[in-house]
Order: structure tokens, then sequence, then C-alpha cells
């Protein structure tokens, strides 16, 4: 049998690999990449590295001739990913892919969060194909704070504008392992995973960042207008603040608050803890 996982030079998908060759012969296991001298490390350890690039339709046939199981990584070229991605579920259907798993986002049939829309339109193609599938529904990494935590321990405050809207946040780590289980594993035909941590607020959050650092961390809840204005004043760039803020009014609309036990089931254990995954973040920046 024979699985591959694409994107795999990127966070998650590197993840996903390291997962899959505790418990899969290398032999069995193959990557699509655009770059695959960025892959040379698992070449060298036997994982058969293919070319392959969401711009160029043909070269996902080729490399994804003779896959069973095939995982596609959303990715994160937000203008151009949704023709990216029917671009590889077309080319899994022309090689005859006998399963594909998604990484999608959390409730993406009806979500009205602003990055959904790609991932429900992906799922309806995936199951257009007839080929059998299971959707990755991944909440929100707790490594998209990284920024933020590193913020606080320059002595800045928590600036959200996420008001009271709760985030099932669980560890990048957590979501790989969980895709390397339901490509190895039996079962999983047909299925739709929401997989999150508990959901938490703001406010539960940041009170483990500030157990974590030992220090006070003020939250400051903000409208929109302000939060815009915050961002522009740390330099990001003006034309991300209206999709920052959007991804904001998602988060506190609800679109990451799921309550759902599937990423613990799956993986057989408990989540990793916010703590230790905080944890480990702060100490990574300290270094
Ligand atoms: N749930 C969440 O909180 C969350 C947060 C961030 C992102 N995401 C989504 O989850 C995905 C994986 O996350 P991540 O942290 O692993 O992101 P990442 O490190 O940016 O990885 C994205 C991967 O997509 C690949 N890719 C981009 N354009 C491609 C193309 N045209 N053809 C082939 N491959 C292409 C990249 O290839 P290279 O290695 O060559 O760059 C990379 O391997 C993201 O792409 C995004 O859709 C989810």
């Amino acid at each position: 049998m024979k699985i591959m996982v694409t994107g795999a030079t990127g966070q998650l998908g590197s993840l996903v690999v390291e997962a899959l060759l505790k418990s899969t012969p290398a032999d069995n296991v193959a990557v699509s990449v655009r770059d695959p001298q960025k892959a040379k490390a698992l070449s060298d350890r036997g994982v058969d590295v293919r070319f392959g690039d969401f711009n160029q339709p043909e070269s996902l046939v080729t490399a994804f001739a003779g896959i069973d199981r095939l995982l596609i990584i959303s990715t994160g070229d937000l203008e151009n990913r949704l023709q990216q991605q029917l671009a590889a579920v077309k080319a899994a259907q022309q090689a005859n892919v006998g399963f594909i798993a998604y990484t999608s986002a959390s409730n993406a049939a009806e979500s009205k969060f602003i990055l959904a829309n790609d991932h429900r339109i992906t799922e309806e193609a995936i199951r257009e194909t007839g080929i059998p599938y299971s959707m990755l529904r991944n909440n929100w990494y707790i490594e998209n704070e990284i920024g933020s935590i590193q913020a606080v321990l320059n002595g800045a405050p928590w600036v959200t504008a996420i008001g009271p809207g709760k985030i099932g946040y669980a560890s990048r780590g957590d979501f790989a392992e969980a895709a390397a289980i339901v490509l190895a594993g039996e079962g999983h035909d047909n299925t739709v995973y929401e997989l999150a941590g508990k959901p938490s607020t703001q406010e539960e959050f940041v009170a483990i960042i500030a157990d974590v650092t030992g220090r006070q961390v003020d939250v400051q809840q903000v409208n929109d207008e302000t939060y815009a204005s915050v961002m522009s004043n740390v330099g990001m760039p003006e034309a991300m603040i209206p999709f920052l803020v959007a991804i904001q009014g998602g988060l506190r609309d609800g679109g990451m608050d799921v309550e759902s036990e599937d990423l613990p089931k799956l993986l057989g254990r408990e989540t990793k803890p916010l703590k230790d995954v905080i944890q480990l973040i702060v100490s990574n920046i300290q270094q």
C-alpha cells in the first residue's frame, strides 16, 4: 500500500510524514512536493519523493500515479488555493487514487467563517469524485499564536477582537498525528472528523500564557476598528488588515467553537494540554 502526503515540506506535512514513518515502512510512503530538493532528507530515508505543483495540474496526475491513500494538504495561497485544491482533487481522480484525506476546516459545510468557503467547495469536489474520503476538519493551531506570545514576552498586552468567542485550539503535532492515523489505518472511509481541543476563550488561553511565563498579561478586548489600527501600528501590510479583522469576526461568531471528541478518539489519548504546548513555544522563543 502506498500512502502519499502533499505539502510534505510544509510544517504540518512534515509532521504527518514523521508520524507515518513511525508506523509505516518508508517504502510505502511517498510525498508530492513542489521542490524535491527540500525533501532530500526524506528521499535519503527511502521515501518516494515526487514533484507535484498544484499550479501545474499535469504534474499532479503523474505524482499521484499508483497511490492508494492520498492526503491533500490545503495550500496557504489564499488567492489561488481553491483552484489549486480542485486541481489536486481532479488529478487524484485521474490517477485512480483509492482514498483521499483532506485537511479541511471546522464545520466546513455550513460555516460562514471567511476561511471555510474554499474548504467547503473542496470537500464537495472530493465527494463528487466518488472516491472514499476523510475530511480532517482541523480547528485552530495553537502555533498560530506564536507571534502574539512573542509580543507578550516583549511586554505587549494581548489585543483581541474575538470577545467571548471560543477556539478549539490543538497543536499542529496532534493534527498531524491524527492525519497519519487516518492514512495508515482502516475504517475511515467517508468520514468527517471535527478535530479540535476543548474550546477556550481568549481570557482562558491568556491565563495559561500568564501561568507559563509568570507574568501578568492584560487582555484588551477591542472593536474591529481599533483592532485594525493596532494591526496597522505593528506593521501589518494594509492589504492584509481587512482579512485579519474578518478572521477576528469569524472567531468571535464561533467559527472555531467546536466541541468534539474526534481528535482524542483518533489519537487514542487526550490532546496535548495547552499548557504543555505553550510552554514549549515559550521555551523555543527564549532560546
Ligand atoms: N487550522 C489552522 O489553524 C491553520 C493555520 C494555518 C494554515 N492552515 C492550513 O493548513 C495548511 C497546512 O498548514 P502548515 O502549517 O503546514 O502550512 P505551511 O507550512 O505553509 O505548508 C503549506 C504547504 O503547502 C505547499 N504548497 C503551497 N503552494 C503549493 C503549490 N502550488 N503546489 C504544491 N504545494 C504547495 C507548501 O509547499 P512548500 O513546502 O514548497 O512551501 C507547503 O508544503 C495551510 O496550507 C493552510 O491551508 C491551517
